[in-house]
């Protein structure tokens, strides 16, 4: 048994006393996303990957009423009586599983009582999903002791609301839908607005995914997200001038894009120039990175690697230039990746605002690919990037108690 989880078992134990034959204990990885960034709240595509790193968690059921949470990755216990559930910032990462217990009440779905330890080897607030691992570990663990028998994409949906109303960021579903419906060495083409998907077999021989963290704490991630949420909202809504039909901003193709774009220009004489640019920026983003997202899977299944890391590139430039949600880090290490050895293809992935990027590499140069990021992006910004390479692994799932992760 390594020494981490021998850690994270002693922790637990100190935590909740008691026969390990009550225990029960899952799992929920995180996700990094290989294209289609800020897609899905616009109804689009996304091509996300669960990952092998995730959230590990141990439950015992309570009978008096009483969440208890302790984790690994925050000192102290958390404790909230069952009729006493409300989002309180003091409550830390509690506030995930508590907002998945309330989403399971409003369902009329009780879980008497429960002591939830969380341990979790994902970088926090890195934009590889912690938030959403914790609640869709949560909403795993909330089905399996209640006999609830729901799909992952129902876990998927009732993880998103507890992010949306109870921990109050306006997130889409692809961290919730990719963390619960996962598939080995898969990533998942999902159309937001139907929930459509397509598991998408990663054909990248000779290549490996290659997560590189910026290590520059994320600022204004919340508020400068729900401000791009409103900029797509009111493209939107000019838009349905023209087409009053439009679901979704990402239903816009690249065909219709000269036109979208003469009518943003046109609102202009309700706008300022600069709120016009603003929204034409906005939305040529979206259309053109839903374009590459829907087309990324046809890529991979033919091989076409290069290509695909051409879009993912061309994905970062216009994370860049026209949605303005990467920054001097993200930037400096997509730009330390392209120009490294090994490099197809390399992005930010998530939300942005710092975080990680995700690279695609030939297998042969990763040891080169990582010192030259390494040494790039340390020379530009003064600190050290971290590396994950990680494989792609399964959703979420319930484990037995006695294999060690
Ligand atoms: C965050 C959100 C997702 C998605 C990405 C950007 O990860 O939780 O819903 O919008 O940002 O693609």
């Amino acid at each position: 048994m390594n020494h981490e989880w021998q850690y994270a078992l002693n922790q637990w134990e100190a935590f909740s006393p008691g026969p390990i034959s009550d225990v029960r204990l899952f799992f929920a990885p995180g996700r990094v996303n290989l294209i289609g960034e800020h897609t899905d709240y616009n109804g689009g595509y996304v091509l996300p990957a669960a990952l092998s790193l995730g959230t590990w968690l141990f439950v015992r059921s309570r009978t008096d009423g009483l969440f208890r949470f302790g984790s690994t990755f925050a000192d102290g216990v958390i404790a909230v009586r069952a009729d006493d559930i409300a989002y309180r910032p003091e409550q830390d990462f509690a506030n995930y599983p508590l907002g998945v217990i309330d989403m399971f009440a409003r369902e009329d779905i009780h879980l008497p009582g429960a002591d939830f330890f969380f341990h979790g080897n994902l970088p926090i607030g890195a934009g590889l999903s912690s938030s959403a691992s914790v609640e869709v570990a949560t909403a795993t663990a909330i089905c399996a002791l209640t006999d609830t028998a729901w799909s992952g994409e129902q876990i998927a949906i009732l993880a998103q609301r507890a992010e949306n109303q109870f921990v109050g960021v306006n997130s889409g579903i692809m961290d919730q839908f990719a963390v619960a419906m996962g598939k080995r060495d898969s990533a998942l083409s999902l159309h937001c607005s139907t929930l459509a998907y397509e598991v998408v077999p990663m054909h990248a021989d000779g290549c490996r995914l290659v997560i590189a963290n910026t290590n520059v704490q994320r600022t204004l991630a919340g508020s400068k997200y729900n401000e791009r949420r409103s900029e797509c909202d009111k493209a939107l809504a000019i838009l349905r001038d023209t087409w009053p039909d439009l679901d979704a901003l990402a239903d816009v193709t690249p065909e219709m894009w000269p036109d979208a774009q003469a009518r943003l220009r046109a609102a202009a004489d309700k706008l300022d120039d600069t709120a016009a640019d603003i929204l034409i920026r906005r939305a040529r983003h979206v259309v053109f990175e839903n374009a590459r997202a829907k087309e990324a899977p046809t890529l991979l299944a033919n091989g076409q690697l290069e290509a695909f890391g051409e879009s993912m590139n061309a994905s970062h430039q216009s994370l860049r230039d026209d949605y303005e949600v990467t920054g001097d880090a993200l930037d400096a290490l997509a730009e330390a990746a392209w120009a490294a050895p090994g490099c197809i293809g390399s992005r930010m992935t998530g939300a942005g605002f710092g975080g990680c990027t995700v690279s695609l590499v030939r297998e042969n140069a990763i040891d080169e690919f990582v010192a030259s990021v390494a040494a790039a992006y340390e020379a530009r910004l003064g600190i050290a990037p971290s590396f994950y390479i990680t494989e792609i692994g399964d959703g979420a799932r319930e484990i037995a108690l006695d294999l060690q992760p």
